[in-house]
């Protein structure tokens, strides 16, 4: 199979996105985002990639984009809906991967990379994990050669789990905690090695890889060593009862600033954990220790 040159990148003025470039242009590929219209500025700082304007339920666009790329990696996803513009879990995570995939397929892609989430699964409690779950059946229906990702909670500078529960214990006397499942979370640095690296594995094609760090944790131990790693000895937490915090997201989840929806909450009740091994296995990486993880994050 002749080499991949040219890389695709679908959500890639995201948290994973941003890194999945950084690895890509580490790795030597040239790197085309897809880019929405009012969110160049993410792209801030990545260096030399081509850009172009578009969206992944716009398939026109998609179409012309592809033009030229050997591969796709399509990172697109959402956590929350926003009714108001339509933009629910099945167009953005459903119909858009279908039109990505649509639109590689015509572009004579050689590599297709997709990235799902741990907990994706028939019967998924959630419509975050349901969606994930159905865009995957759409992958494993195409004809290009796909690989599948299904991370836990990813880590790293702007995340969305870790950086907003730091923002907790610095700010808040008691942090309140939510659910009863267990994480493990992995630094999106290793997420996008990884994403890079598949493009060039061949035994990565039609694999689906359930990506976790070293450590299994429960929300209130990542607190404590969110708490040691920024030098604090007793971080002070409330578990604020199931019922209680399903009343309140169900309430005050439309305000903009309100962290969570009844999908997470659904979620951060079921445990979201994995074999550790098979990453670091498959792509070469070295484990990271939370602690140490958190330690190079906050330090
Ligand atoms: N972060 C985690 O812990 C985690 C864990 C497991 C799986 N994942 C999966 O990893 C992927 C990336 O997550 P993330 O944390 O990087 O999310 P993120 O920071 O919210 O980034 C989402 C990306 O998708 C883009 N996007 C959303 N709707 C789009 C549309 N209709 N057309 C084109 N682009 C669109 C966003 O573009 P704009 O910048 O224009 O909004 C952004 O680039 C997602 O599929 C997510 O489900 C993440």
């Amino acid at each position: 199979m002749r080499p991949v040159h040219r890389v695709f990148v679908t959500g890639a003025t995201g948290f994973v996105g941003r890194a999945v470039v950084q690895a890509l242009r580490g790795e030597g590929y040239v790197v085309r985002c897809l880019v929405r219209r009012g969110s160049e500025p993410d792209l801030r700082g990545v260096g030399a990639i081509e850009r172009v304007e578009g969206d992944v339920l716009a398939p026109q666009l998609l179409d012309e984009g592809m033009a030229g790329c050997g591969a796709v990696i399509h990172l697109v996803g959402i956590i929350r809906e926003h009714i108001a513009t339509n933009t629910t879990f099945y167009r953005v995570h459903v119909q858009g991967t279908v039109n990505v995939v649509a639109a590689a397929a015509a572009a004579g892609v050689r590599r297709y990379v997709h990235m799902s989430a741990l907990g994706a699964r028939e019967g998924a409690r959630s419509r975050y994990h349901q969606t994930k779950w159905a865009a995957e059946e759409a992958v494993r229906a195409c004809a290009l050669p796909w690989t599948i990702f299904r991370p836990s909670v990813i880590y790293g500078r702007g995340d969305g789990l870790v950086s907003p529960l730091v923002r907790l214990v610095r700010r808040l006397p008691v942090v309140p905690l939510v659910g009863s499942g267990r994480l493990q979370p992995v630094p999106v640095e290793q997420v996008a090695q990884a994403v890079a690296r598949a493009l060039g594995l061949p035994a990565a094609v039609k694999q689906t890889y359930e990506v976790g760090g070293p450590d299994v944790v429960t929300l209130g131990e990542l607190v404590d060593l969110i708490g040691t790693a920024l030098g604090r000895r007793r971080i002070l937490k409330l578990h604020v009862p199931g019922a209680v915090a399903r009343v309140a997201t169900r309430t005050l989840q439309a305000l903009p600033y309100f962290p969570l929806t009844p999908d997470q909450l659904l979620m951060l009740d079921e445990d979201n954990v994995c074999d550790p091994a098979s990453l670091p296995a498959a792509f070469g990486l070295e484990p990271l220790p939370l602690a140490t993880g958190l330690r190079r994050l906050l330090g």
